[in-house]
């Protein structure tokens, strides 16, 4: 392997690890402040094997540290530590509990030799920094399904229980449990609803206020391939949850995010009770070419930490997703002016950069970002086509198909206020249109820095934007 690798593709404002591979996020809890954050991770090696947890850190959000492994694989046990969960167990129901802190409990999937997957747990008394497996796992056995993973628990207030969303097939299968250590089967979701043209993974179910008020529940499922630009993506639907059975209220595929990466996204626990924030975070990247992007020394990032949220456009109620407000408070302006035809705007190199366009009504903006000589990356918002565009084909490494161009329909409408939003750091760009309620994330691979910005189309207007380092 070689030593290092173009300093540029590592993001900045973004988790990535210092060496080798990672994969989704994990187990992600908040607790005394600390936003805790683990991750699918080999610690042997930039490529998907022997899969442990990793565990980072954070206050912020926005600056991260990478801690010690947390959970370490079992070769010759029960197997590889797959994606999951973890909650505050705050009322102790689990009996966990040994000091003064509430025990974090993990629960994650158990993956052995013989591709054997079932439910396990892990235990932390001291609030999250150190793990511990619980010696009876696993708690789920496998009933006889192949794909059967990915965990996710929350707490189910009004029925006094804890609930498990995990993937089957490509199917939702719901549990509910007292203790967390005994589980009984529910029923399971999405016979009729949704994509079906890949494995379904790392769901997650949650309340949400509608802009009314009144309560409902959404339910984000992974899907590996089928994603509307090819590989990976996230789907989600809306509905209602009593605390056995999820009812939604489309059968039709709606996806979180438009771009290629944006993967296995799951939110925190911990925030009930602290403004109710729903925060996601996903993994930047494509089970399409993730082994092979040319970072080689390290693997994976994860996307901004985003704030979930639900928005009604014409009657349907959809779900949003733009970065938190910490991205915001940390930002300090760089330049700003207009967006003519011909405009060319230098992006300071080696920062985190965050731009924000008032589209206003113009019909059509074309954007180039440019790298080096010659190296580009092409966005397009059109209003009158209703679709953001993003050409990858002429941005560097474009090996294993990273080199299509990503179509996201505008899945909701462009008013006098829309604001186009780009934010990059290291081989990644995320693109929000009106605050996440049109999201494509994608990563690149420039042989240089991206320099400068150039506005090949503005018709209509010249839009004015402001451009943030972070
Ligand atoms: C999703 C996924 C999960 C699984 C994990 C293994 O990207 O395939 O379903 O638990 O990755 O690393």
């Amino acid at each position: 392997l070689p030593e290092r690798v173009p300093s540029h593709w590592r993001p900045r404002r973004h988790f990535s690890p210092a060496r080798n591979w990672m994969n989704d996020p994990n187990g992600m809890v908040y607790l005394d402040g600390v936003f805790h954050l683990f991750f699918q991770y080999n610690p042997g090696g930039s490529v998907w094997g022997d899969i442990h947890w990793g565990h980072a850190v954070s206050r912020d959000l926005l600056h991260w540290q990478e801690k010690p492994v947390a959970l370490a694989s079992e070769p010759d046990g029960l197997g590889m530590i797959f994606s999951g969960g973890a909650v505050v167990d705050w009322e102790n129901t689990s009996g966990f509990q040994r000091g003064e802190n509430p025990p974090v409990v993990a629960t994650f999937t158990h993956h052995d030799g013989n591709g054997v997957q079932v439910q396990s747990l892990a235990i932390s008394t001291d609030g999250g920094w150190r793990w511990e497996k619980y010696a009876d796992n696993p708690v789920i056995p496998n009933p006889g399904i192949k794909d059967f993973r990915d965990p996710k628990v929350f707490w189910h207030a009004s029925s006094r229980r804890w609930v498990m969303v995990l993937a089957a097939g490509d199917r939702v299968h719901f549990y509910r449990s007292r203790d967390l250590k005994e589980w009984e089967f529910l029923g399971d979701f999405g016979e009729k609803a949704g994509d079906h043209g890949g494995v379904w993974e790392c769901p997650d179910l949650f309340p949400l206020k509608t802009p009314e008020g009144e309560e409902r529940w959404c339910l984000l499922v992974s899907i590996n391939p089928g994603g509307p630009n090819g590989g990976s993506a996230t789907q989600y639907f809306i509905g209602d949850f009593d605390g056995e059975r999820f009812v939604p209220e489309h059968q039709e595929v709606r996806w979180l995010d438009y771009g290629t990466d944006n993967y296995a996204g799951v939110t925190w626990d911990g925030l009930q009770g602290r403004g109710d924030r729903r925060i996601l975070v996903g993994w930047m990247s494509n089970w399409d070419y993730a082994n092979k992007v040319p970072t080689e020394i390290w693997r994976g990032a994860m996307t901004l930490p985003r704030e979930l949220y639900l928005y009604r456009d014409q009657e349907r109620l959809l779900l949003g997703n733009r970065p938190v407000t910490e991205v915001q408070v940390a930002r300090t302006l760089h330049s700003e002016g207009v967006l003519e035809r011909g405009k060319v705007v230098q992006l300071p190199g080696g920062n985190a950069l965050d731009l924000s366009i008032s589209v206003g009504s113009a019909p059509e903006l074309e954007l180039e970002f440019l790298a080096g000589d010659g190296e580009r990356l092409l966005l397009t918002l059109s209003r009158e086509r209703g679709v953001l565009l993003l050409d990858r084909r002429e941005s560097g490494w474009v090996e294993e198909g990273l080199g299509r161009e990503i179509r996201a329909p505008l899945v909701h409408s462009l008013n006098r206020d829309s604001e186009l939003r780009v934010v990059i750091d290291g081989s990644a760009m995320e693109i929000f249109v009106d605050g996440g309620k049109t999201a494509l994330t994608a990563v690149f691979f420039s042989s240089e820095p991206l320099s400068r910005l150039a506005v090949l189309r503005a018709a209509g207007l010249s839009p004015a934007y402001s451009l943030y380092t972070i």
